[in-house]
């Protein structure tokens, strides 16, 4: 797998905002994406929470996935990246983060795009450095802080996670990538395997025929919703209403949630609901790549840790071009004297790469 970066691309002083209004029951409504915010001197890319359809199905259109297993741990569902990558100009984009990267043969745009639509490697490293020392996620609250693809929440949640959230920088990766994976490991997951309960014998365990079935299903979907659409108008007099997925059919979905939007103001944002909200796990795979996102990055862990908590960091040693990489994080840590880093696991063929648990000094325990 090997990725590009852009390096002529400068950090802009007005990032991108999110150019896509909320639909109804999409997005919540505030802060309003499209609109410039501010913070600290600087114009930020506003926090937006998005929320699953009532069609869950209908993110599904078209997908073909594929499934890693490693060791004892569940089987992870996914979009298979090639036919994601070929299907990119099929779908919905308000942030243009498909074209610009394809013009500009990039897989990060500072400040446009942070390369959330690819599963990088180290996820991968820190999901075989969780079967080895068996992490175990029961009841635990669970942050995957850049999470792109989400498969790290996605485990989490698995294997009993009470809450997990997922961040990533781009409102396009979480719509178009993390809640159709999240969806293929619960609702689609969920029905396969009543399905197979009912039909002992019949194995289906063929990523075409699930999505085969997957679409038929939704066509049915669609016109049983027009129909009760078109019904729910004639009584009421007035156009029916979307309403967000019954989760409560779903109980993994219902302990997930979906943001988007730069860590300053995602965190904003979370302190705003709850002025000291804890995760007991956070990780954070491939996202030390850009040192002037560090203060950003580093203040998010500060504040939403829990005390006795712990910080999974998944890195290479270098980012070459984009200047971070694990020596310069650490160094920042170190001159911040919050946390303690411990290093868990060194992967040494090809670009040397990382695990590495931070947990808060004792004096900083908030
Ligand atoms: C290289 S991608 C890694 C994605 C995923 N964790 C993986 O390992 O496959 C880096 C991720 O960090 C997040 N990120 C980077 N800089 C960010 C920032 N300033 N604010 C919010 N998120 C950021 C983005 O969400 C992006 O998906």
């Amino acid at each position: 797998m090997s990725f590009t970066f852009n390096f002529d691309v400068q950090l802009p002083t007005k990032c991108q905002q999110q150019e896509n209004q909320p639909e109804d029951g999409k997005q919540d409504s505030e802060p309003v994406p499209g609109h410039t915010i501010t913070t600290q001197a600087e114009l930020l890319k506003a926090a937006v929470e998005h929320f699953l359809p009532a069609t869950p199905h209908s993110l599904l259109n078209n997908v073909v996935s594929e499934t890693i297993t490693i060791g004892t741990l569940p089987p992870i569902n996914f979009l298979n990246e090639s036919v994601f990558e070929q299907t990119a100009n099929e779908r919905d984009d308000n942030e243009k983060i498909f074209s610009r990267t394809a013009v500009q043969g990039s897989d990060l745009i500072s400040g446009v795009y942070e390369g959330g639509l690819k599963v990088w490697e180290c996820t991968y490293d820190l999901l075989e450095l969780l079967e080895r020392d068996g992490e175990t996620f029961a009841e635990k609250t669970v942050l995957d802080l850049g999470c792109g693809a989400g498969l790290l929440g996605i485990l989490a949640l698995k294997r009993g996670a009470s809450q997990v959230h997922f961040q990533d920088y781009n409102s396009t990766v979480i719509e178009q990538l993390t809640l159709p994976n999240t969806l293929l490991n619960c609702v689609v997951e969920k029905e396969e395997k009543g399905r197979k309960g009912k039909k002992p014998g019949k194995q289906q365990n063929k990523d075409e025929i699930i999505i085969k079935e997957e679409e038929n299903r939704r066509e049915e979907g669609k016109s049983e919703l027009k129909n009760k659409q078109k019904k729910d108008e004639a009584e009421n007099g007035r156009p029916a209403k979307r309403h967000a997925l019954d989760s409560s059919q779903h109980p993994n979905l219902s302990r997930c949630r979906f943001f988007s939007g730069d860590w300053t103001t995602f965190l904003e944002r979370i302190l705003k609901e709850d002025p000291s909200p804890k995760y007991d796990i956070i990780f954070t795979s491939e996202t030390i790549y850009n040192k002037s996102y560090y203060s950003a990055l580093h203040n998010t862990l500060h504040r939403l840790l829990a005390p006795d908590g712990i910080v999974y960091l998944a890195t290479k040693t270098h980012y070459f071009g984009v200047g971070g990489g694990l020596h310069l994080f650490e160094q920042f840590v170190v001159d911040k004297g919050v946390f303690d880093m411990d290093k868990l696991w060194v992967v040494d063929h090809g670009l040397q790469r990382h695990v590495v648990a931070m947990h808060f000094k004792t004096k900083d325990k908030y």
